[in-house]
């Protein structure tokens, strides 16, 4: 089964409405056709509508969280329907950084999930160890813990509408990568978890990004394991050559 490379930008809280306007007109024409991989902008919320409107035929936005209610007094929240209606295609779900700062639990990335699939947005499910986790050899204990918490109620035919972005904490924002062989064997496991729950079709299906502190150097080799299917970018994502380099060079997955 061939899994379509997906690389997804995560802007996080950068750029001004000015930036993010330059950066789709720059990348619009320029980004591979989107049935040989597909190019993802996740950006602020403020951002989505004017990006929207002027994405081209081949980048898709996406949101980076999302409220798992249809709707209810949840004062600055966003639901998956308002997203909808905006014509926003992907959104993060349960990055380490919502994880840490604003209480997302594997609870509510459940939740999200659900509420995301419900409305036809994919999901872009976060899971990763702390480096503690990491030193301490339990990875896959945690992670797996994680996806199986992040699927919990979720059918077979659902899982099939997300994607899973490994990203270790350790490497976001870092510097630090881990290697092509760390991520991709963590990414097995993952896979084997979602096999576990679902079946061989589905997990085989189902897109896992690596994430944590990808860029135009080091995209290639993680790209070139067996199971890495895209990968979920911050910092690189950010300036419009870089990302249509890492885009580029998931062409060659
Ligand atoms: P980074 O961020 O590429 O800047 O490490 C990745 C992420 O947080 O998704």
């Amino acid at each position: 089964m061939k899994r379509r490379p997906l690389i997804a930008g995560n802007w996080k809280m950068y750029k001004t409405k000015d930036d993010a306007l330059a950066f789709i007109y720059a990348v619009n024409q320029e980004v591979p056709d989107k049935e040989l991989v597909e190019s993802v902008i996740c950006a602020p919320a403020i951002f989505l509508r004017d990006l929207v409107k002027r994405e081209g035929e081949n980048v898709r936005i996406g949101a980076q969280n999302m409220h798992y209610a249809a709707e209810g007094a949840y004062t600055g929240e966003i639901s998956a329907g308002m997203l909808k209606s905006y014509g926003v295609d992907y959104v993060v779900i349960g990055h380490s950084e919502r994880r840490q700062y604003f209480g997302e639990t594997d609870e509510t990335v459940n939740l999200k999930l659900i509420a995301a699939v419900n409305q036809d947005i994919t999901p872009i499910v976060c899971v990763g160890e702390p480096l503690e986790i990491r030193e301490a050899g339990t990875t896959n204990t945690v992670v797996r813990k994680q996806i199986e918490k992040a699927y919990l109620n979720v059918t077979a035919q659902d899982a099939l509408k997300t994607v899973v972005a490994y990203e270790p904490i350790w490497a976001i924002g870092t510097g630090v990568t881990a290697t092509p062989e760390q991520a991709n064997e963590t990414i097995i496991e993952i896979r084997r978890v979602l096999e576990k729950l679902y079946g061989h079709d589905v997990a085989d299906q189902v897109r896992i990004l690596y994430g944590g502190s990808v860029n135009t150097k080091n995209v290639e080799a993680l790209l070139a394991t067996s199971d890495i299917d895209g990968a979920l970018v911050g910092g690189a994502s950010l300036d419009p050559n870089s990302f249509l380099t890492l885009v580029r060079a998931a062409l060659n997955k």
